[in-house]
């Protein structure tokens, strides 16, 4: 099962729009899918308006307390292979229960590794904050789709994002490969087309091509309780949602990948260089400037062991994320990536 998180500690951008529409479009492609309300608010649950008796809270607190699961209809059907996870207001209050505890961050992704057979999808909708729940959600992801607007782009809210992104590879040596997503684009205005152009220069391949134009059938499906192809199948919503489902599919089904980050204001350009490289500069291998002072690159790769150093002007140096690195042939050392 591949989890995606769909986070963005800004309101209203769209993340549960997308978690919605996104996994009920990879659900019609035909994969196995669950999606998880991990908000209080509860959106998600409303805009699929299904009955149930297990929600989230059950769910974590069952977990967390190494408690029997309740056993009658666990996961909540939408639809044959699409299931929800829904929540209420009471996991705010979990969520300070959860706070006093050793595990806090590892509450969901053990619960998902139980079920991670049943499924080939796993779609989280975040709240607007980075708490205990969008870390249990980060830590149990392998990717992370983030939405942005016009007005969500300040540098300030990806850095910090950015931020906990280092923090949990530092702390398990992993995270959530990050790919960012334009929503609410309107072609009509200049400025929105300004700004697309400007985060397209910046984010490079971390932005999808894919990108949810605004689309008012998005707004109308969510509030009747309905996915967008169950509202208006034709409409632009569900088109949009169809592409972003194909690119999904793409970028979790080709590769592995390997998401670097740098911090540094000192430079202008920053370059990965490897055994993917032949040690050479390449265009594509060009690291994105993400805040206002990380970069950052996803890179595709296949199964094996890549040695690589990063190159900002005459400067050739190690990882500092990575504590992996073996001896170079000057003396110094290079780092490792091992994909399995
Ligand atoms: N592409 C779109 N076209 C039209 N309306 C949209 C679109 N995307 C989102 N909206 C509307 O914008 C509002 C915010 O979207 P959404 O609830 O998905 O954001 P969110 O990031 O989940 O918000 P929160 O942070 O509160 O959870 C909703 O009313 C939604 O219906
Ligand atoms: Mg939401």
């Amino acid at each position: 099962m591949k989890i995606i998180s769909v986070v963005n500690q800004k309101g209203g951008c769209g993340k549960t729009i997308t978690a919605v529409n996104c996994a009920a479009a990879l659900h019609k492609k035909g994969y196995r899918v669950l999606l998880v309300d991990l908000d209080p608010q509860a959106h998600a649950t409303f805009a699929l308006r299904k009955v149930s008796n297990v929600y989230i809270t059950d769910i974590l607190e069952a977990t967390a307390e190494n408690l029997p699961m309740p056993s009658e209809n666990l996961l909540t059907a939408v639809r044959d292979n699409f299931y929800l996870i829904p929540s209420r207001i009471g996991l705010a209050s979990l969520e300070h229960k959860l706070a006093a505890r050793q595990d806090k961050l590892q509450i969901l992704s053990s619960f998902l590794a139980k079920i991670s057979e049943n499924f080939d999808y796993c779609l989280i909708d975040c709240p607007p904050n980075l708490g205990i729940l969008t870390l249990n959600a980060l830590e149990a992801s392998h990717y992370s789709l983030i939405p942005l607007t016009i007005c969500d782009f300040s540098l300030h809210g990806i850095d910090i994002l950015k931020n906990i992104l280092i923090m949990l590879k530092e702390f398990k040596g992993s995270h959530p490969v990050p790919f960012y997503l334009l929503t609410q684009v309107d072609k009509r205005y200049n400025f929105s087309k300004d700004f697309g152009d400007k985060v397209k220069k910046q984010l490079g391949d971390l932005l999808l091509k894919s990108t949810i134009r605004t689309n008012i059938t998005l707004r109308e499906a969510a509030s009747a309780g309905k996915t967008i192809f169950e509202y208006k199948a034709d409409s632009r919503g569900a088109e949009d949602f169809t592409a972003l489902a194909d690119e999904v599919e793409k970028i979790t089904a080709q590769n592995k990948w390997a998401s670097l980050f740098l911090r540094s204001d000192k430079f202008s350009e920053v370059y990965l260089v490897g055994d993917f490289t032949n040690w050479q500069r390449d265009e594509r291998y060009r690291l994105s400037k993400v805040g206002e002072d990380i970069w950052s690159i996803n890179v595709p790769l296949e199964k094996g062991k890549y040695r690589y150093k990063f190159v900002a002007g005459d400067s050739w140096f190690n990882d500092p994320h990575n504590t992996l690195a073996e001896d170079d042939a000057f003396g110094g050392k290079n780092s490792l990536l091992v994909i399995e």
